[in-house]
């Protein structure tokens, strides 16, 4: 079957057209991703230093149906979407008065848009309904909704995290699996032992992993997002490192919130805080002001995956995992990325899946 998907839980508008048939368990599976188009605000958000929901959802409401030709040309290439003759959608404008509630301008594009149109060859229409910022999520929706009535054809309702755990598709995934969640909203351990069936056995009790990494970037006056600037400034740090031999200055060293506890939860809030202290120089931090931005970019970057790295294989070992997911926009981090393959390298029945570059984000 064929699905057209949408995904607009934060600050990205994705419409993706996916081909696939069979059972995941078995050689019968196939599963490609035929057209895919995304849009990223971060141009936009970026002067805030941080995601502005109504900006996310006016951006969303703009770019979705451009979105959508997009991905619709390049799935079916052959395909003549665009109908003068009388073969035209027939549009139930009561209806879709409905969805689309007060959000006129998007309505009359989108009827405007989709009179002219012949319905594609798809099967159903998906779309992330959470987690993710309400007003964000709500333009995907009401999107998904009218696709799904004009076309009549069913609507398919998405969690946010199962769509960044299913992003390794066509990837085999053998039980028990296991996924770790980094992004700016989620940190999470989720066990799987088999499809569809989700057990979160530990999550973050207050900032998420690409949360803590905006925030520290911020008290550093990086831009938005944190993330890539902190593992940039990370790698110049390791990489002078590795030509010094030997340092005279105390040694800049974080807290690992967590790292032993016995239950699979995380907490980065305090690493946060740490930073925070050292960088205000009459606090009464024991951690030594750093000498450059550098020194707390590799130090943050550390203690994160060292914690992520400690409880994750904890929970590999304690219920013997045959397979570890990991996604979310922070695995585009290259350093976690390698500290997790080399240490799921020490593991011989243990496969790691991560997901093609292009599915990383949301
Ligand atoms: O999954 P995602 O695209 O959006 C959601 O939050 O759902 O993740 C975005 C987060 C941001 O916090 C961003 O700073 C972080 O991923 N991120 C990174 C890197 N690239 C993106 N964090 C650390 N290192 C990176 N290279
Ligand atoms: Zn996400």
């Amino acid at each position: 079957m064929k699905i057209l998907s949408i995904e607009t839980s934060c600050d990205e508008t994705a419409v993706a057209i996916l081909e696939c048939s069979g059972d995941p368990r078995t050689d019968t599976f196939s599963f490609k991703v035929l057209g895919n188009s995304l849009h990223s605000q971060i141009g936009s958000h970026e002067q805030f230093g941080g995601v502005v929901p109504m900006l996310a959802k006016r951006e969303h409401a703009k770019n979705l149906i451009p979105l959508f030709k997009q991905a619709i040309v390049s799935a079916f290439p052959e395909t003549v979407i665009e109908q003068t003759s009388d073969k035209k959608t027939n549009i139930g404008v009561e209806k879709l008065s409905e969805i689309f509630g007060r959000e006129e301008e998007f309505k009359n594009n989108f009827i405007a848009y989709f009179t002219n149109l012949t319905k594609p060859d798809i099967d159903a229409i998906a779309v992330t309904q959470g987690p993710g910022l309400e007003p964000a999520l709500w333009m995907g929706i009401i999107f998904a909704k009218a696709l799904s009535f004009v076309y009549n054809i069913p609507l398919i309702p998405v969690n946010h995290m199962e769509g960044h755990i299913l992003s390794v598709l066509p990837q085999k995934i053998s039980f028990p699996a296991l996924a770790l969640l980094i992004s700016g909203g989620h940190t999470e351990l989720v066990l799987m032992r088999d499809f569809l069936q989700y057990e979160v056995i530990g999550q973050t009790r207050d900032d998420a992993v690409g949360e803590a990494f905006d925030k520290v970037a911020r008290m550093l006056d990086l831009p938005y997002p944190g993330g890539p600037q902190i593992s940039r400034l990370a790698e110049l740090q390791r990489d002078e490192l590795s030509r010094k031999t030997q340092t005279s200055t105390p040694e800049y060293i974080l807290p690992r919130p967590m790292i032993n506890s016995k239950d699979f939860d995380f907490s980065f809030s305090g690493i946060k805080t740490a930073v925070l202290y050292s960088l205000k120089k009459d606090s009464g931090s024991h951690i030594p002001y750093p000498e450059s931005p550098q020194i707390v970019a590799k130090e943050f970057e550390d203690a994160v995956t060292e914690v992520l790295i400690a409880k994750t294989f904890r929970a590999i070992d304690e219920y013997n995992i045959k397979t570890l997911i990991i996604g979310g926009g922070v695995i585009s981090n290259e350093y976690i990325r390698k500290s997790f393959s080399e240490h799921a390298e020490k593991y011989a029945e243990l496969k790691l899946l991560l997901p093609d570059p292009l599915l990383r984000t949301d």
